[in-house]
């Protein structure tokens, strides 16, 4: 088991809460948008629940997703620290930039966009995370630059494939 996976994190924190695994597979998508397969077989190790039974969970509530729904899913905290610092602002132009509403993924599948509670990182704040990477301290003028990393890096990918 990866120690630093989202996964291994998530469960080290519910473990010892009765009836916690819900809101651990909650905080998993909240932060990547979906729940891996991978991050859900670490969470089925480190909170000693049988993997089937996570699916069982996963598969009974439509809310969750096991397919990532954009190739680059952006996270966009709107915890207090992150709220207080203008992030709603950061969204806007997000939204702006790609088109799309919060919630929704672009035509062509490349991004998806999400606004989350507080991903833990406040002394960061304003803060998102873009498939686990975090940008922090971000303003508005930051996101156009985010996007352009991002959609450089999945061409890349796309051509090594
Ligand atoms: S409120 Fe945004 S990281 Fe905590």
């Amino acid at each position: 088991m990866d120690g630093n996976s989202l996964g291994a994190q998530v469960a080290a924190k519910w473990r010892k809460k009765r009836g916690s695994l819900i809101m651990a597979l909650h905080e998993i998508q909240g932060v990547k948008g979906f729940v891996p397969w991978k991050d859900a077989m670490d969470l089925a190790v480190g909170m000693g629940i049988p993997l089937a039974r996570i699916y069982e969970v996963l598969t009974f509530y439509n809310f969750f997703k096991l397919d990532a729904p954009g190739k680059a899913v952006i996270s966009v905290c709107t915890g207090t620290a992150c709220y207080l610092k203008g992030n709603d602002k950061v969204l806007e132009e997000f939204k702006k930039e790609l088109g799309i509403g919060e919630g929704e993924s672009t035509p062509d599948k490349m991004f998806h966009l999400q606004s989350v509670r507080c991903v833990g990182c406040c002394g960061l704040a304003p803060v998102c995370v873009v498939n686990g990477k975090t940008y922090g301290r971000l303003t508005p003028t930051d996101v156009r630059g985010i996007l352009e990393e991002w959609r450089k890096k999945l061409s890349e990918d796309e051509e090594q494939n």
